[in-house]
């Protein structure tokens, strides 16, 4: 299996505030992988190394076989075009309707002629699941879960390799939720794209993601399978899990 993205030994601090002290992680192509980890533990933080928002202490972070230490801009704007991602507070723009949303990173990014991009938008919207109508919607007249639709939409809208989501399913309601995590696994298959998520969901946990780490004092306490989860005994593991009442997590 190729690993895409490769983290080695990683440190940050904030000031005086250790936030990781040696992680280490790596992601396979095409599988969709968890950061798990208490609040605070440094989740988003991680995410934000791997998509060039944060910089880090030391060790080594390498995405679909570029070290980000020693990049150059050509490289990272590369990397920027085969990358997505969707915020845990995914801003719409409010002054501008679903269609010029999503057309964003087209006309950022592309030079294709505006009847191509509105093509491309309506594809996109189809395919997170909303009718063609919702194009000429505003931010405001869109429920919580058609919003992340449409977020979700514009960070597919340039086709990319890896796509980053920090805690997709907060705010929404459980049965959005889980068809929201359905989206990505279809999407995931659909598009051969690898999804890196931020989650504590249980319900995402158990039914999509592939592999997950757990950040635990400021380290990765574990990095494998749900399965292989189960047959990892530590407290903090288990402690984790079950405050959220995970069903899977119980023995059978
Ligand atoms: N830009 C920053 N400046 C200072 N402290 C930060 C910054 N970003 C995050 N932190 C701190 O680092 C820790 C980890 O934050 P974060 O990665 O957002 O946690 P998580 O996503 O796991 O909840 C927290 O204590 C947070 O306050
Ligand atoms: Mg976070």
């Amino acid at each position: 299996m190729k690993t895409i993205i490769k983290v080695d030994d990683v440190c940050t601090k904030f000031g005086n505030h250790v936030v990781h002290d040696g992680v280490s992680i790596h992601i396979n192509e095409g599988e969709i992988y968890g950061i798990l980890g208490g609040s605070g533990s440094g989740k988003s933080t991680l995410m934000r190394e791997i998509i060039m928002l944060q910089p880090f202490d030391s060790g080594s972070i390498e995405v679909l076989g570029k070290s980000l230490r020693h990049i150059s801009y050509e490289q990272k704007m590369w990397l920027v075009k085969k990358t997505a991602v969707l915020f845990q507070f995914g801003a719409l723009y409010s002054s501008l309707n679903v269609l010029e949303n999503i057309s964003v990173p087209l006309l950022e990014y592309t030079d294709l002629p505006q009847e191509f991009i509105e093509h491309i938008v309506m594809s996109k919207l189809v395919m997170v699941g909303l009718k063609k109508e919702t194009a000429y919607l505003f931010p405001s007249e869109l429920s919580g879960g058609m919003k992340k639709r449409v977020a979700l939409a514009r960070a597919l809208a340039m086709e990319p390799k890896i796509l980053f989501l920090d805690e997709p399913t907060s705010g929404l309601d459980p049965l959005s939720a889980e068809n929201f995590d359905r989206l990505i696994r279809e999407l995931s298959v659909l598009m051969q794209m690898s999804v890196v998520m931020v989650t504590h969901d249980l319900h995402t946990i158990e039914h999509v993601l592939d592999r997950f780490c757990l950040i635990y004092d400021k380290k990765i306490l574990f990095e494998g399978t749900l399965d292989e989860a189960k047959a990892f005994e530590h407290f903090a593991l288990r402690e984790y899990f079950s405050a959220g009442g995970m069903r899977a997590w119980k023995k059978e």
